[in-house]
């Protein structure tokens, strides 16, 4: 049994295929899950609560408040079920479900939930509803912003939908959505060419100590390394993430190792690939640091200061140039000017197997931002531009052609 123990918090909101859910349960049920069912107003008019109570074994909650004041009450369950839950899947999300998340709403049981669910919980969506809705402006910013907020949005299908017509937006079928529950939760086996692999992923920017209140680094936000992590992690790969400084949650499944200097992550690197399959550099490591760092705070005297700087370890070509006939060696290069000649001579300098070339255009693509435009960059010259996409799936991009490597095809 995959889920033996864990607990499921499934919501439901007012969507036709609320009627697909009983049977969700069922399943998850069978693998062991304890399941408790959150239904929105509207979801009761789709699917009985009689049905889900009596799969899931357990009352059905639909109201942030008692129904009485008898001590035996969970009078704050809006809280206790955020602790409760290993994992909290929404199925299916209706655009206004979707919206109201977004906004951070917080006046039903299912919306107040999503806000005290534990950090580092999955977190999983399936929007089901018709094409013309699911591709409106406003669910299509909701479900972005949601994607970049921890939130796992599954793709909803094309094909025949309950408005008569044809298009995406079908909710996928319950065996789908149980797997897809086992797989966030790490309990599937993945069939992805990753799994079991040990990855090592860097991450964010490096601090160098000018003196003992002052440093030098960059804008990384550690964004793109940490959805890289995070993306192995769900096809079941071992991650090590060896993480600058930055202000994002560990994903689920990952090892996090957190260094402040491009020192300390090199020797962090040295001590955890020599046994690795994978290393990917996506830290944005400083070239230099100040030769003398200062114990206390240089006082201020001259008009003008000189700072010395050293070079730093180069962690990729260290890795790349010591590394077994087996490893892979993937890399980034941010450059300003759009020129891709300078990744393929980094890419042949450091003798890496891929290196992502990461567009900088200062407002949709590079540091901070959600987004990202990629060209991966293989060994033989081929090149493949990919649009600007969430920096998660320009993640799943590149996990796609690293697994190509490996396999060949
Ligand atoms: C027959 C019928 C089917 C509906 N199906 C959907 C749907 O599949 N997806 C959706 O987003 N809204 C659908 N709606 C609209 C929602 O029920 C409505 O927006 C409701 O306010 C959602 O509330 P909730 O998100 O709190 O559950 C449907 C409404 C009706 C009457």
């Amino acid at each position: 049994m995959t889920l033996e123990g864990k607990h499921i918090l499934l919501g439901i909101s007012g969507g036709i295929a609320a009627y697909k859910m009983p049977m969700v349960v069922r399943l998850l049920k069978k693998q062991g899950a304890e399941v408790k069912v959150v239904l929105t107003e509207a979801a009761s008019r789709f699917v009985s609560e009689l049905s889900l109570a009596t799969v899931s074994e357990e009352p059905v909650l639909r109201d942030i408040f008692p129904q009485s004041l008898q001590s035996d009450q969970d009078w704050t369950r809006h809280i206790s079920l955020g602790e409760w839950a290993d994992a909290l899947v929404i199925a299916p999300a209706t655009a206004n479900t979707i919206a109201r998340i977004t906004a951070g709403l917080c006046d039903d049981l299912l919306s107040t939930t999503c806000i005290t669910l534990r950090p580092n919980r999955p977190r999983l969506l399936f929007p089901a509803m018709d094409g013309e809705m699911y591709h409106s402006a406003s669910v299509q910013r909701n479900i972005a912003w949601l994607q970049n907020n921890d939130w796992q949005v599954v793709e909803p299908e094309s094909g025949a939908l309950a408005s008569g017509q044809c298009g995406t937006g079908r909710m996928p079928e319950p065996e789908v959505i149980a797997a897809t529950i086992e797989e966030a939760l790490g309990t599937r086996i993945s069939d992805s060419p990753l799994a079991r692999k040990k990855i090592v992923v860097t991450a964010g920017p490096t601090r160098e100590n000018i003196d003992g209140v002052r440093f030098l680094s960059n804008y990384s936000s550690g964004k793109m390394g940490y959805a890289v992590a995070c993306a192995a992690a769900r096809r079941g790969a071992r991650v090590s993430l060896v993480s600058g400084p930055v202000q994002l949650e560990t994903p689920v499944g990952v090892e996090r190792i957190d260094v402040t200097t491009a020192l300390d992550m090199d020797q962090t690197v040295r001590r955890l690939s020599g046994d690795c399959d994978i290393f990917i550099g996506a830290a944005a490591v400083a070239d230099y640091r100040p030769t003398h760092p200062v114990a206390g705070k240089i006082k201020k005297h001259a008009e003008t200061m000189q700072l010395e700087l050293v070079r730093n370890p180069d962690i990729l070509a260290g890795f790349a140039q010591q590394r077994q006939p087996h490893q892979l060696a993937i890399g980034f290069a941010l450059e300003t000017d759009g020129n891709h000649d300078l990744a393929m001579q980094k890419l042949r300098a450091k003798q890496l197997d891929l290196i992502a070339y990461n567009t900088f255009d200062g407002h949709s693509s590079g540091f901070e931002v959600d987004t990202n435009r990629l060209t991966l960059i293989s060994r033989d010259g081929t090149q493949t531009p990919l649009p600007l996409l969430s920096k998660r799936d320009a993640a799943n991009r590149l996990l796609d052609a690293i697994e190509h490597l490996i396999t060949g095809n």
